[in-house]
């Protein structure tokens, strides 16, 4: 008997690791849902039987809702909330303006987890729930400083997911907080240590081998657990 295909949410795939990891898990014989705010044509390039594209802005409470409305009749091994944005990270908090740092908490810690919280129910038994986390939300490894309300917004996401996992232990799935490394992506620049290829492949040998996994797990692309 062959083994029924997994299936995959991957929630802002529209390009860098989100459509790095569509790309891997299709090539792994997964299905894929993956989720763009706007037209994206590297998804478009990936089109295939078992790729669904779907469209939704994780700060858009509306969106989510018609988005876990239309997917009801999935059920998901991994939900991955990929999504991130990094505005004005190279500026010390209190020159942040107010309104932009709230919104880098919104987008990266409070979108993630509402996300969650709604689709937990679109989880095959036994499922996964990951977070794209960064080691810049360790407070412990913040040896360097910089990247104030970016890392104060993945500290968040931690603290939060941690919670979330406690609120619904006895649910059945896991909760992974993952670290991709410094990767050249629009994000982490062209100076960045490693290419999408080399984090989204690690990323997903960490997943598939945490599948079936309860519990909470804060790892790099690597599977080394990172201090909180
Ligand atoms: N690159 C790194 O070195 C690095 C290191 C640690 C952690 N991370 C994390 O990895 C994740 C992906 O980063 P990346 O490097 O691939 O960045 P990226 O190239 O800038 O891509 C960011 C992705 O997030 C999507 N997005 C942003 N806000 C969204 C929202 N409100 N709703 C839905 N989608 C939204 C973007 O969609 P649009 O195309 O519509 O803008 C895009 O697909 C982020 O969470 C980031 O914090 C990255």
């Amino acid at each position: 008997m062959t083994e029924a295909r997994k299936n995959a949410l991957i929630v802002g795939a529209s390009r860098g690791l989100g459509l790095g990891l569509v790309e891997t898990f299709l090539a792994r014989g997964w299905a894929v849902t993956a989720t763009q705010r706007s037209p994206s044509a590297g998804l478009a390039a990936l089109a295939s039987d078992a790729l669904s594209i779907e469209t939704a802005d994780i700060d858009d409470d509306g969106a989510v809702a018609a988005l876990h409305d239309r997917l009801a009749n999935q059920r998901y091994d991994l939900i991955f909330v990929v999504a991130g944005v990094a505005t004005q990270a190279h500026d010390p908090a209190h020159d942040v303006p107010r309104d932009v740092a709230a919104q880098v908490y919104l987008t990266n810690a409070i979108s993630p987890i509402r996300f969650a919280e709604l689709f937990r129910d679109r989880l095959a038994g036994n499922g996964l729930i990951a977070f794209m986390s960064s080691i810049l939300g360790s407070v412990a490894l913040n040896e360097s400083g910089g990247w104030e309300t970016y890392r104060a917004s993945k500290a968040a996401l931690n603290t939060l997911a941690i919670s979330f996992e406690i609120r619904h232990r006895d649910e059945g799935f896991g909760v992974l907080l993952l670290h991709p490394g410094w990767v050249r992506t629009e994000m982490g620049g062209e100076e960045a240590d490693i290419d999408v290829t080399t984090s989204v492949t690690g990323l997903t040998d960490v997943i598939e081998a945490r599948l079936g996994k309860t519990g909470i797990a804060y790892l790099d692309y690597t599977g080394a657990t990172l201090a909180w």
